[in-house]
C-alpha cells in the first residue's frame, strides 16, 4: 500500500511534526535533579508518548521514590514541569517544525487526503499555534480529549470517527512505542518515525516526515 492511498494520516505531534521532545526531556530532567538524581536520554525514551501524570510516576519510580510523595506533592511536581515545558516552549517558531512537515501535509491536503493529530499533550493547541500550522489539520486529538493514554487507541479512534473513517483505512506516524501499540491497537498501519531497534512492530520505519517515500514496506 502506498501512502498516499490512506484516507487519514493521523500525526503524533512531540517528536514527529516537531522537535518538542527534548523540551520535555529537559524540563523532567531539572525536576529530577531538584530530587537527587540524574535522567538519562534513555530514561527519556520510556517517557515518550505517556502524559504526563504517568510520566512523574515513571521518573519517581526511576528516582526510587515511588512512594515518596503525597498526591497533592506529585500534582506539584507536575505542575511546576509544565510551568518549565511552557517556559521553553514560549518562543517557539516555525522553524522548529521537523524537515518535511509542511511539504508532506502539503502533499496530504492536495491529494484529498485527511490529516489528524493524535497526541497525548495537553499542551497541543498552544504548540501548533505557535508553529502556524492548525489549519494544516481536520480534527486535531489531544490529552485534554481523551480518558485514556497511549498505548490505549483512543486517541486514535476518536480521529478516526470524527471523520467517519474506518480504522483500516487510517496510517499513524509515530516516535513513540506507546504509541505504535496505540495504533496497531485501533486497527490501524503504524509507521515509525525512528529505528526498529527503538521501535517495535511498525509496518514502516523513517528518519522524519521528509524520509517517508525513500523505505520500503513491510506489510504482508
Ligand atoms: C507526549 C510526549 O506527546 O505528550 C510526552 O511525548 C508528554 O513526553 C505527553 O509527557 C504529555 O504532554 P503535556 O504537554 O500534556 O505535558
Ligand atoms: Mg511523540
Amino acid at each position: 500500500m502506498d501512502i498516499y492511498g490512506f484516507e487519514l494520516i493521523i500525526f503524533d505531534l512531540d517528536g514527529v511534526i516537531v522537535d518538542t521532545a527534548k523540551y520535555h526531556y529537559l524540563a523532567w530532567k531539572e525536576l529530577a535533579d531538584k530530587l537527587g538524581f540524574s535522567l538519562t536520554l534513555e530514561h527519556n525514551e520510556r517517557l515518550k508518548g505517556i502524559s504526563r501524570t504517568r510520566s512523574l510516576e515513571i521518573i519517581l519510580e526511576i528516582g526510587g521514590l515511588a512512594d515518596a510523595f503525597t498526591p497533592e506533592q506529585k500534582e506539584e511536581m507536575a505542575t511546576a514541569k509544565n510551568t518549565r515545558y511552557m517556559e521553553y516552549i514560549h518562543n517557539l517558531k516555525e522553524d522548529e517544525l521537523l524537515p518535511g512537515t509542511k511539504e508532506f501535509l502539503t502533499e496530504l491536503k492536495s491529494r484529498g487526503i485527511k490529516t489528524a493529530i493524535g497526541s497525548a499533550s495537553k499542551n497541543a493547541l498552544p504548540i501548533l499555534d505557535k508553529l502556524d500550522v492548525i489549519h494544516f489539520f481536520d480534527v486535531i486529538i489531544d490529552g485534554n480529549a481523551t480518558d485514556k493514554a497511549k498505548p490505549h487507541p483512543e486517541v486514535f479512534l476518536l480521529a478516526a470517527e470524527k471523520l467517519g473513517i474506518p480504522p483500516e483505512n487510517c496510517a499513524v506516524f509515530e516516535d513513540a512505542q506507546a504509541g505504535i501499540e496505540a495504533a496497531l491497537a485501533a486497527g490501524m498501519t503504524a509507521i515509525a518515525v525512528g529505528s526498529p531497534e527503538n521501535l517495535k512492530g511498525a509496518s514502516m520505519y523513517v528518519a522524519g516526515l521528509d524520509h517517508f517515500q525513500r523505505v520500503s514496506w513491510n506489510m504482508p
